[in-house]
């Protein structure tokens, strides 16, 4: 299949309407990463997702929707969610509620609940307006990092998808917080919408321990949380502290190497895909980023960043063995 890659306009979103009217998927920007959609109304079209990002079909999906009105068709709506809704929305934040029947299972991956999402971005707004509301995971293939550039897309889905929407680079650079409004309100992802934020409207928010863990989750909460994540080919490791002397003792090793030092949340959470990404265009070995401070949005980016390194940390007089392409070296820090 020969995939298109088309600027945002007019005539092209009146394209993606048709194409996903007509059941197939594209690829469109939003204010936290790129969006692989499909009509959420159509199972045997949602299921083209999977196929394409060879996504595990027990994860479900986010359904996009322009309006509370929408979001009220689909979700069944609570006081917990009016208030999010009245906060937060438009904006990078899902909520999850009990579905209403008609959603088809491959959305939901056989849950009761659905995602609901009103994304902020101009774009991705009028494609709903003319398309209706639309089923959409991160526009990678399943297991790498998500795409925040209209090429990420490409290089992932070429040959998969008939049409891209080129609406330049994502704002966020994460993806959207999951907030579980079906029972005790939940934070489940943490992402665009900070904690501090969710708390100063719901003080009671709890977070799922699989945030900052590596739980084995059976009876899931967050489907997502499970699966290997954001990894680019080449190792990641996390620094808790200064990452100096661990690129000092990479390098020593003869490895290709460079290190992302913490700064200024958003502009981490900005740039971190596409770091984890050009790692492999850089044909690294090993990536090393310092832990960010877990406040704002720098708990989204360490979520993200524990699960591209596998949970590996380093802390500050520690060593830890490294086995990379076959080969085992000592990392110390
Ligand atoms: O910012 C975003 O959320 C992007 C853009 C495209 O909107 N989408 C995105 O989708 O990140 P995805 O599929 O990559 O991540 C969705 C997360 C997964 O971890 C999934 O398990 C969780 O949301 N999720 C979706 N529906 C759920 C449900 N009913 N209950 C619990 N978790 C749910
Ligand atoms: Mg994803």
């Amino acid at each position: 299949m020969h995939t298109k890659v088309l600027k945002i306009h007019q005539g092209s979103l009146a394209k993606a309407a048709a194409l996903l009217q007509r059941g197939e998927l594209v690829a469109f920007p939003t204010e936290t990463v790129y969006g692989l959609g499909a009509n959420a109304l159509r199972g045997s079209a949602v299921a083209k997702i999977f196929a394409a990002k060879g996504r595990p079909c027990d994860n479900p999906l986010i359904v996009h929707v322009c309006s509370m009105e929408q979001m009220k068709l689909l979700g069944i709506w609570n006081p917990y969610a009016q208030q999010v809704f009245d906060a937060f929305m438009p904006g990078p934040i899902t909520m999850v509620l009990k579905k209403q029947p008609h959603i088809p299972s491959e959305v939901t991956a056989g849950l009761d609940t659905v995602g609901l999402r009103f994304p902020e971005h101009p774009g991705a707004q009028a494609l709903i307006r003319l398309a209706g509301p639309i089923a959409a995971p991160s526009a990678n293939l399943s297991g790498r990092p998500s795409p925040t550039e209209a090429a990420h897309v490409y290089r992932d889905l070429a040959g998969r998808i008939p049409l891209i929407l080129d609406g330049g680079p994502c704002g966020v650079g994460v993806e959207s917080t999951v907030l579980s409004l079906a029972g005790t309100p939940t934070l489940l992802r943490p992402g665009g919408v900070t904690l501090e934020q969710l708390r100063a409207v719901l003080p009671n928010v709890q977070v799922h321990q699989s945030v900052l863990e590596n739980v084995h989750l059976d009876s899931v909460a967050s489907p997502g949380m499970k699966y290997k994540h954001y990894a680019p080919s080449a190792r990641v490791v996390l620094i808790a502290g200064q990452g100096e002397k661990a690129l000092q003792s990479a390098r020593r090793q003869g490895l290709k190497c460079r290190l992302y030092k913490s700064t200024d949340p958003v502009e981490e959470a900005h740039m971190l895909f596409e770091r984890l990404r050009s790692a492999d265009a850089q044909k690294l070995d090993l990536v090393l980023f310092e832990m960010p401070s877990q406040s704002g949005l720098g708990l989204s980016v360490a979520n993200r960043l524990l699960r591209a390194s596998a949970f590996t940390v380093l802390h500050p007089n520690q060593a830890i063995q490294l086995e990379i392409n076959g080969k085992n070296y000592t990392l110390s820090a």
